[in-house]
């Protein structure tokens, strides 16, 4: 049997070589060549237990150095992102066309410039025209952005590697990179997948803040691979309606801070004005109370927002079979409330169409929203108006229960705040300090006799 042979193994880069030297022939590296356990090219081959280069291990509570963050000075987009960007780190931002994804990302670049530091912007779906026309728009012409029109990765990567290294950095967007090492057109899975890689890789060994630009599919999720949202660190979504001015940004996954702050901007003729306190926002400034109409306390990470609730019921004289139609709720959640209003409260919507409206283009996904929609549901159907100034937060069980929800107090007192005199919702809330008049409902059915005999 042949005498294995020996093996050198290079500890920085891994390379092997069978004669040892004093400098790695690969990377270069002084005396970092040792000697490694004789190997067989069969067990190299299939047994990965041995000739592989020690991996250091650590204890948990070794200190290690945070990340400082990079504030962009746009307030509420350091807010969604938990505190503002963190170098080495990549973000992928979502959001419908014309939402304002490109508006955002200009503006930031533009205020992180303008502190001295070292931005660039690609863009890979407009000229450099029509971003200098927008940057003109918006009063951002003198701000030392770099910026650039290009889509081939290697391109972009030979150039940064050239000049002084961006401390953040924007894609727009990944769909439209090009890596001329995968076959495929740009925005294709493989193509898609292979650019973030590299550009992610960039970003980590050169301490850069990434902003990769992602196109959503018509369901709302992020073109391309799934795997995207597993590369990238920050995975932040920008909605909102188009028809309507406001904009709500979010983290949907968050490796350095939590996902339930969000930013909120309205989109106005030059660009998008930070929303600094949304609590009025979705309300509509109407005086006189209407059938209808509920006003919800919900929740955005720390910060409540009042949002306003409009049902709408129809009857239907003929035998045709009624529309429910949903915007900014969940349209199973409506069928379950209107079940439970017909089976525990005796109300009947079967002949009748409904229609449940969020106002301000909001979407809620607060199971506390419940108690709010059924009483607009109930007013509406009643044709009574709810009582003035009111507010109606709690989940509803199948059972008709009214349930207990997450910082009631915290939202009764916002409501109290902005002048809202009476609360509606679990008998058990914690109502302390709130200032509200505040009544718990312990079943549904006392919510519908209320607004009966008002
Ligand atoms: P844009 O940032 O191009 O959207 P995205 O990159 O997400 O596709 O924004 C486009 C929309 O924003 C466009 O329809 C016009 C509107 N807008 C304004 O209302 N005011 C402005 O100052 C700007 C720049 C855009
Ligand atoms: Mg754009």
């Amino acid at each position: 049997m042949a005498k294995p042979k020996k093996r050198y193994v290079c500890q920085a880069c891994g390379s092997v070589s069978h004669r040892w030297q004093g400098q790695c022939t690969d990377c270069a590296e002084w005396n970092t060549l040792v000697e490694d356990a004789p190997a067989t090219v069969f067990s190299l081959k299939h047994d990965l237990s041995s000739g592989g280069r020690a991996v250091e291990f650590v204890d948990l509570d070794k200190p290690g150095e945070m990340p400082v963050r990079q504030k962009t000075g746009l307030a509420e987009f350091d807010r969604a992102l938990g505190g503002g960007l963190v170098p080495g780190s990549a973000i992928l931002m979502g959001g419908d066309p014309g939402i304002g994804k490109s508006t955002l990302l200009l503006q930031a670049a533009a205020k992180v410039a303008r502190e001295g530091h070292s931005v660039a912007y690609v863009s890979g779906e407009e000229a450099s025209g029509q971003v200098r026309m927008r940057a003109a728009r918006l009063g951002l012409s003198d701000a030392p952005v770099k910026l650039a029109a290009a889509t081939g990765v290697r391109d972009i990567l030979t150039t940064l590697g050239q000049m002084e290294t961006p401390k953040f950095l924007v894609i727009d967007s990944i769909q439209t990179m090009h890596s001329d090492t995968i076959e495929g057109a740009p925005g294709t899975v493989s193509q898609v997948r292979g650019c973030a890689f590299e550009l992610i890789r960039y970003a980590k060994e050169n301490g850069v803040a990434l902003v990769l630009v992602g196109h959503v599919t018509k369901d709302g999720n992020i073109a391309g691979p799934r795997v995207l949202e597993h590369m990238v660190d920050v995975v932040m979504s920008f909605e909102g309606e188009r028809s309507h001015q406001y904009r709500i940004l979010r983290a949907l996954k968050n490796r350095f801070g939590a996902v339930d702050e969000i930013g909120v901007f309205a989109m106005a003729g030059d660009g998008l004005e930070e929303v600094e306190n949304p609590s009025m926002l979705f309300l509509s400034g109407r005086e006189q109370p209407m059938a209808g109409s509920a006003v919800f306390p919900a929740m955005e990470g720390t910060r409540p927002v009042l949002v306003e609730i409009q049902a709408l019921i129809v009857r239907l004289q003929s035998g045709a079979t009624p529309r429910r139609a949903v915007v900014g709720w969940d349209n199973g959640r409506l069928a379950m409330l209107l079940a439970v209003l017909e089976s525990r409260c005796g109300l009947s919507f079967s002949s009748a169409e409904v229609y449940l409206n969020v106002a301000g283009g909001y979407r809620l996904s607060d199971p506390a929203a419940d108690l709010a929609v059924a009483a607009a549901l109930v007013s509406a159907l009643a044709d009574k108006p709810l009582p003035d100034r009111s507010v109606w937060l709690g989940e509803i069980s199948l059972a008709g229960e009214v349930r207990p929800v997450a910082h009631g107090g915290v939202r009764l007192r916002e409501a109290a705040k902005l002048g809202f005199g009476k609360g509606f919702g679990p008998s058990d809330t914690k109502n302390g300090s709130s200032g509200l008049d505040y009544a718990g409902l312990g079943q549904l059915a006392n919510l519908v006799d209320r607004v009966m005999s008002s």
